[in-house]
């Protein structure tokens, strides 16, 4: 069962350093004061210190003991453009269009993570997924034996009993019309993603047929797209194409398809493409009471993820530390 105080646990062993992009923003000034009071996680704000002391003094958050790092006066600026250049070589970045992007926030704190000044990044309370996201994709790019990145969104309902649900959603926000081979990448890496938020993961690739009761290229997609993933990841347990009332509720599941071991008890569900992902897991988090953490991006070489521009303070608080125990 997923809790925060696992996490923490975690970061508590092993304390990271998160950079936050946007450190004006009052909702981020507002989590750094939070997580100053623990040991567990280092805030590093970008921006200009003045502007960052009196943002914070206007909203009333102590941010004493947070790290500010100035894109207009930092230290490792000659350095940082290298390496920013050499990264960008294929396409012929020049020094000087480098400085010009370094200058922008989303750059200059991916930058710091690919330097190993920081562990993490959150970004994305101002800027645009895309704007968050990009930067990470051209800087820290995939993993070795990843082709792609993607994203999960981990559900989280929470129970009276203390035995919370927990679901796992991908790809809601990254990959716009996955192939079979992508979609076959993110069901594996959203399982093991969902594994650390005390998923056991069982993944349903999610269509409008269930085993062939409906016919139609999008439904051979999420069939052939569940065999590739199967044979990506052999233990891991893994059925499509499935229709959602399938794939959760057991009595639905017995009379479409009874011999099914994911069928009725799916937890990891993977969506055809971004429209159904991202509709799908606002769907459970407006009317079905979920509690939505992510996007998680997965498949980079460093923890990169992307706030909601809506988000709250608290958002922010907890992303920050999943993206940091993911460090
Ligand atoms: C992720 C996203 C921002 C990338 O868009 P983009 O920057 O316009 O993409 P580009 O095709 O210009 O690619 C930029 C770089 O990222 C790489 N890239 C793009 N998508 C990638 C992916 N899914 N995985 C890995 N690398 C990727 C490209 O190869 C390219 O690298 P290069 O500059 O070294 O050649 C885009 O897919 C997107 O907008 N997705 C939807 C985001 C969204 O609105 N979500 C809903 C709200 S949560």
């Amino acid at each position: 069962m997923f809790g925060f105080g696992k996490l923490i646990d975690v970061l508590k062993k092993d304390p990271k350093r998160i950079v936050f992009t946007e450190g004006t923003d009052p909702r981020i000034l507002e989590a750094s004061s939070h997580l100053l009071t623990g040991t567990f996680l280092q805030p590093i704000l970008v921006g200009n210190p003045d502007a960052i002391q009196k943002a914070a003094e206007d909203v009333g958050f102590n941010i004493r003991g947070a790290e500010i790092v100035d894109p207009q006066n930092f230290d490792r600026m000659d350095e940082m453009v290298d390496c920013f250049c050499e990264l960008r070589k294929s396409k012929g970045v020049t020094p000087e269009q480098a400085r010009k992007t370094l200058a922008q926030g989303n750059y200059f704190g991916t930058m710091l993570v690919k330097m190993g000044i920081a562990d993490a990044l959150l970004g994305g309370a101002t800027y645009s997924t895309a704007d968050t996201v990009r930067p990470a994709l051209q800087l820290i790019k995939t993993k070795p034996g990843n082709n792609i990145v993607s994203s999960v969104f981990i559900l989280v309902r929470p129970s009276a009993t203390g035995q919370n649900e927990v679901l796992a959603m991908a790809d809601c926000a990254i990959n716009i019309h996955p192939n079979e081979d992508e979609l076959a990448e993110i069901a594996t890496e959203a399982a093991e993603c969902a594994k650390i938020f005390g998923i056991d993961p069982k993944v349903a690739f999610l269509s409008y047929s269930t085993f062939g009761s409906g016919s139609g290229e999008d439904v051979d997609k999420m069939r052939n797209a569940a065999e590739k993933a199967r044979k990506r990841a052999p233990e891991l347990a893994i059925e499509g194409e499935l229709q959602f009332d399938a794939a959760v509720a057991p009595r639905v599941a017995k009379v479409k398809c009874p011999d099914s071991k994911v069928a009725g008890h799916a937890n990891t569900f993977v969506f055809p493409d971004i429209n159904a992902g991202n509709i799908g897991y606002k769907i459970a988090q407006r009317l079905g009471n979920f509690e939505a953490y992510g996007p998680i991006l997965l498949g980079l070489n460093a923890p990169v993820n992307d706030l909601s521009r809506g988000c709250n303070a608290s958002e922010v608080y907890s992303m920050a530390i999943i993206t940091a125990a993911l460090a």
